[in-house]
């Protein structure tokens, strides 16, 4: 029989329809355990599904957000929200006015005159470390009403992906097509070299234990970031990538080690920085390097996984049980924001005022936002 796109169609069809009766049987036989297990795993609200925004049926009005010093690259974060929001630049003196500001570019600006009833947002995906120390940011004092950013204590979180729960299927995780001709090396994308989180000491420190080949501005091998593309195919050839964050921020995870799960290339996400990666990331996904005493001792690891191929696999698994939703323009953060202003008790329900902008930012003596890294060893 000729494998028709007909038929491929109509199996694919029952197959669903097969797959939700048995799913459906599960759950109501068991009180609904299916969905708590589910939930269960969900650690936090960083693995959910209620992100996906649907249409809203009835037609309502746009609501306009200010951006105060837009910066290029936020494009329009609320095309695909279900509700209605647009683009406005620059400040506005309107009463009841929704402005958004740029983190990293108020370090050099006196506050401006908050008009009544407006909502002002503190917006930011740069670490501390990228918020010019200044004077000024300090003087924002007792304006802004809510933060959107990557940290998980913002009002609306923004991350560079989500991961979604799939049903779980026991499709096998085959790498040995791959695994044994990769080279026994890991791979490394930076162009800045000197950052507070000294990356490039701590690469220097495990390449004399397991290899580390890098590419950009602070190695000598090249790959124009504009062909991020053709770049990302070379991490076929290694078994593992390193995500080594610029800073040690609380949460800062930012789409270094996002972009390994984007596009799965089956190399192991090696992750640094001062987050905890389970509650990012999919259990087995990936190695912190903040679970190791040394680069020694990390780099043992890599090598046991490099021989082991039956190992390596085990760290596939994720790709059975969830997808992740790339969001590469903060669209849900926005979309939560517009949500959020369209629905005044929702609006009530989040009432909100930061007396110290710079110290949420950048914590104070006693909380340390950023920290030195101690893991050069
Ligand atoms: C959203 O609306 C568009 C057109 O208005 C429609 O084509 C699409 O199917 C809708 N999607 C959902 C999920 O309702
Ligand atoms: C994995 O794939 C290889 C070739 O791609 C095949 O030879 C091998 O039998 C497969 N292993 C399993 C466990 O399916
Ligand atoms: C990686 O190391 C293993 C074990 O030492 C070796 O068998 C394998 O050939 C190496 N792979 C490559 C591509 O050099
Ligand atoms: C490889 O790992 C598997 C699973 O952890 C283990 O059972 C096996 O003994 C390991 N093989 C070698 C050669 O160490
Ligand atoms: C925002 O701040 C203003 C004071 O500047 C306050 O009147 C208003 O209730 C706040 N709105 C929300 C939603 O927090």
């Amino acid at each position: 029989m000729k494998w028709t796109t007909l038929n491929r169609f109509k199996v694919f069809t029952v197959l669903i329809i097969i797959g939700f009766g048995i799913g459906w049987m599960f759950y109501a036989a068991d009180g609904g355990t299916i969905l708590n297990r589910f939930k269960h795993k969900t650690t936090t609200t960083l693995f959910s599904s209620d992100s996906q925004q649907k249409n809203s049926s009835k037609q309502e009005e746009s609501i306009p957000v200010y951006f105060y010093k837009k910066q290029s690259d936020i494009g329009n974060p609320f095309s695909h929200c279900k509700h209605k929001c647009h683009v406005k630049d620059g400040f506005s003196k309107d009463r009841n006015a929704v402005i958004v500001f740029q983190g990293p570019g108020l370090f050099d600006e006196k506050p401006l005159r908050k008009y009544p009833g407006q909502l002002w947002v503190f917006f930011s995906m740069e670490s501390p470390s990228y918020h010019p120390p200044s004077k000024k940011l300090k003087m924002w004092k007792n304006v802004f009403n809510w933060t959107l950013g990557y940290r998980r204590d913002t009002d609306i979180l923004h991350t560079y992906g989500r991961f979604h729960l799939l049903p779980e299927t026991k499709k096998p995780i085959n790498i040995s097509s791959t695994w044994n001709s990769r080279y026994n090396k890991s791979i490394i994308f930076v162009s800045h070299c000197g950052v507070a989180s000294k990356r490039l000491s701590y690469m220097k420190k495990l390449n004399s234990f397991y290899g580390v080949d890098i590419y950009g501005g602070c190695g000598n091998l090249k790959c124009p970031k504009s062909k991020w593309g053709s770049c990302h195919d070379k991490i076929r050839n290694y078994k593992f990538y390193l995500a080594f964050e610029n800073s040690f921020c609380k949460d800062y995870v930012t789409e270094k080690m996002f972009k390994i799960y984007w596009r799965n290339s089956n190399a192991i996400p090696v992750g640094r920085g001062r987050t905890q990666y389970e509650l990012f990331f999919p259990p087995k996904s990936y190695l912190d390097t903040s679970k190791y005493h040394s680069t020694k001792e990390l780099a043992e690891d890599m090598w046991r996984l490099s021989k082991n191929e039956t190992e390596a696999a085990t760290y596939f698994k994720w790709t059975r049980s969830y997808f992740v939703d790339r969001d590469s323009n903060a669209r849900v953060g926005f979309c939560e924001l517009c949500r959020r202003i369209h629905d005044l008790v929702l609006m009530k329900k989040h009432t909100r005022l930061y007396r110290d902008i710079d110290t949420w930012l950048r914590g104070s003596e006693r909380t340390q936002i950023c920290k030195t890294p101690t893991d050069l060893v």
